[in-house]
């Protein structure tokens, strides 16, 4: 999808330039056109040379170009360019971006960018944390750009956290997915639950379930990659979101995440109920820690966690559509379809977890959707990202249907 896209590189001053290097040649290899424009200080990283022997053009850095008295017009780049990318974009081009500063040629063509923008920020955990480029890279965002989020791990200061600038593989699929993505959800907005809660009996325990996440994380990207803006109700899980039309709220217990998702619930045109909820938390969580010398048989009175399917269910209004998850271990059909009707649910995707590769955990998953008008469709075994794309797919039969 990336053949043919003429694709600005924007470089700035951080170590992590010489990740970019890859980018360009990955860029090139997918069949783009690729402009590089680096900041003076991005040339103290990564040779020029480098990369305009990978993009096979010569790099852009400077207003005019000294040999041959050359105006490089940012006016005409931003016209010319399909998507730009800055990475990595560090802390200081990011405040410049987000408050309209114009002292260097990078980001002097980003302010006269007709095209999507995308940002991929990397600097040490300290600056990444800092207010300031929080707030910057939340104003980045407000304007429509795309921020590619950057991994934990090991930073270039030898310490360890949050600010490593994305692979350029990863980014290179960000681009690719943006321009090839279907936009047959373009302009809706998708709402998913996804992973366990966790419910709290004292400040070091909790009661929870095997949930990994994975199947509603893979439903957030295939979503956003078919044109949705999503908005992804996580509990806790050691998953990463890539898309940049995802935003995120992390929640921990059921009650967190039932106010989320009531909160987003009204303007949402889909919403796909995945997360494993639990269904009872503890009645009075101990503020301190429980020892074991004080009782050998503790008791732990629980009560009913809100039902958030049946929550949005009841909630629903003309045009709203619903999907919940059923995972039984008997009278399968029987159960899922109970469950839709006093959900309220229009479509529920039944998994069951007599099959060993499908579930909680794993990558693969085996499912059947039954719709409330009674249509039933059985899918093979596939991994969790294809199982996504059936489900987006069945629901987006149901919109026709419905509309
Ligand atoms: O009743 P059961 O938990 O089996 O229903 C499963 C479906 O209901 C899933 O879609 C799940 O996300 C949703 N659910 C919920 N809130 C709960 C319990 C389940 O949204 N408290």
């Amino acid at each position: 999808m990336l053949t043919g896209k003429h694709i600005i590189v924007g470089i700035t001053g951080g170590i992590a330039a010489y990740k970019t290097a890859t980018l360009v040649r990955l860029l090139v290899k997918a069949g783009a056109e690729v402009q590089v424009i680096m900041t003076p200080n991005a040339r103290e990283f990564i040779t020029p040379v480098t990369l305009s022997t990978l993009s096979g053009k010569p790099v852009i850095s400077e207003f005019f170009t000294a040999n041959t008295g050359q105006w490089n017009s940012h006016v005409d780049l931003g016209l010319w360019a399909d998507a730009m990318v800055v990475a990595p974009a560090t802390a200081s081009t990011i405040a410049k971006m987000a408050n309209g500063v114009a002292d260097n040629m990078l980001v002097t063509t980003y302010l006269s960018a007709k095209a999507p923008v995308f940002v991929a920020p990397a600097m040490d955990l300290d600056m990444m944390r800092h207010p300031t480029t929080v707030r910057n890279i939340a104003l980045l965002r407000s304007y429509g750009n795309h921020i590619i989020e950057p991994a934990e791990g090991e930073l270039a200061s030898h310490l360890v956290g949050k600010g490593r600038m994305e692979e350029p593989e990863n980014i290179c699929k960000v681009l690719d997915e943006f321009f090839s993505r279907r936009a047959d959800l373009a302009g809706k907005r998708v709402l998913i639950t996804a992973g366990p809660t966790r419910e709290r009996i004292d400040p070091v325990r909790y009661i929870s379930n095997f949930s990994s996440g994975k199947m509603g994380f893979a439903l957030a990207e295939e979503c956003a990659s078919s044109g949705a803006q999503v908005t992804l109700v996580a509990g806790p899980v050691a998953l990463a979101t890539r898309h940049p039309a995802i935003t995120r709220i992390d929640v921990e217990s059921a009650q967190q995440m039932h106010d989320a998702t009531m909160s987003q619930f009204p303007q949402a045109d889909i919403t796909i109920l995945c997360a494993a909820v639990a269904d009872y938390r503890v009645d009075c969580v101990a503020e301190r820690k429980i020892k074991r010398e004080h009782t050998d048989e503790p008791t732990l009175k629980l009560v009913k966690n809100p039902d958030i399917a049946r929550a949005t269910g009841q909630a629903k209004r003309n045009g709203q559509l619903t999907v919940g998850f059923a995972l039984e271990t008997d009278n399968e059909q029987a159960n899922a379809l109970e469950k839709l009707q006093r959900k309220n649910l229009d479509m529920i995707v039944l998994n069951s977890l007599r099959d060993k590769q499908a579930g909680f955990q794993v990558d693969t998953n085996r499912v059947t959707i039954i719709t409330a008008d009674g249509q039933r469709t059985e899918y093979p075994l596939k991994p969790k990202r294809d199982v996504a794309a059936d489900i987006v797919n069945a629901i987006m039969q149901l919109m026709k249907q419905k509309s």
